[in-house]
């Protein structure tokens, strides 16, 4: 880990239970400034939660979540407000409003945040399509547009705001190779043109390697392993090595003991 550089966000014991469905019991992860930290995990272990519980959109059952030096679990509402515009999250599947035309669905957080006059509205939706790729699409509603469209007018209007952070919440699921492709730049390109720090959920593992800087392996309720991604490869649990091997299954990665992979 490098000691050099203060974590700006900091889970510390964090526990969370839907019911009898225990989903985190003692998690523990700090995220770096300006890191990609990529975090991985099976369907179901947790991590729309764990992003769910930092924008304070669920709140924990007990531990600390700190952010930008501030508690967030016990942040009033000012306050609260103040965080999440510094901390975007690209959903799952988007979440575009339907009825709203593309440009109309980009200015939702400026308006929220008070940014009233409409020239400069226009402009920064123009400015944060032409950053995704996607200049002139302001009129169209999003039915009119392909998955990977949708999935960049998310990202659009996740950075409208230039927030600190941004949450990508499986950014290449469903996604043809060409978009997924396309939005893997755009992670990368935000986080070199903008210094932005990242934290994206993924189960796609070719993505995870070529976005993250640091992987954080969702695993028995906790946060079970955090490394960089070639320390993945000849990590000592099968279970890390399972996971990144992937497709090419158990058999494969517990039988090449020390694979030489290139990333
Ligand atoms: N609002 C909620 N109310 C009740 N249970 C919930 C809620 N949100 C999530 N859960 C449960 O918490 C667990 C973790 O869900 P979560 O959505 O974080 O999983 P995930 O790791 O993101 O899975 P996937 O990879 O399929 O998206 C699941 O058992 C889910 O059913
Ligand atoms: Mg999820």
């Amino acid at each position: 880990m490098d000691s050099a550089r203060e974590p700006i966000i900091r889970f510390r014991g964090v526990t969370k239970s839907f019911g009898r469905n225990v989903v985190f019991d003692g998690l523990d992860l700090d995220v770096l400034p300006g890191e990609t930290l990529v975090v991985l995990g099976g369907s179901g272990q947790g991590k729309s939660v764990l992003l769910k519980l930092l924008l304070r959109l669920l709140r924990v059952d007990s531990g600390s979540i700190v952010a930008f030096d501030e508690e967030v679990t016990t942040l009033p509402q000012p306050a609260l407000a103040v965080l999440r515009r510094r901390i975007a999250m690209l959903f799952q599947g988007s979440a575009l409003f339907d009825s709203m035309s593309v440009e109309e669905n980009i200015a939702y957080p400026l308006l929220e945040h008070g940014v009233r006059d409409p020239v400069a509205v226009r402009a920064r939706v123009g400015e944060v399509l032409g950053m995704v790729g996607l200049p002139g699409i302001e009129r169209l509603l999003p039915s009119a547009l392909s998955g990977g469209m949708r999935k960049r007018v998310g990202l659009a209007r996740a950075i409208a705001f230039q927030p600190d952070v941004i949450l990508y919440d499986e950014p290449t699921t469903g996604l043809d190779p060409i978009n997924v492709r396309r939005i893997n730049g755009l992670i990368r390109s935000l986080q070199a043109r903008l210094g932005v720090t990242s934290i994206v959920v993924t189960h796609d593992i070719d993505s995870a390697f070529t976005v993250g800087d640091r992987f954080a392996m969702v695993w028995e309720h906790r946060i079970g392993f955090t490394g960089r991604p070639e320390e993945t490869r000849t990590c000592p649990w099968p279970w890390v090595r399972e996971f990144v091997a992937g497709g090419r299954g158990v058999l494969e990665a517990d039988l090449v003991p020390d694979p030489q992979v290139g990333g």
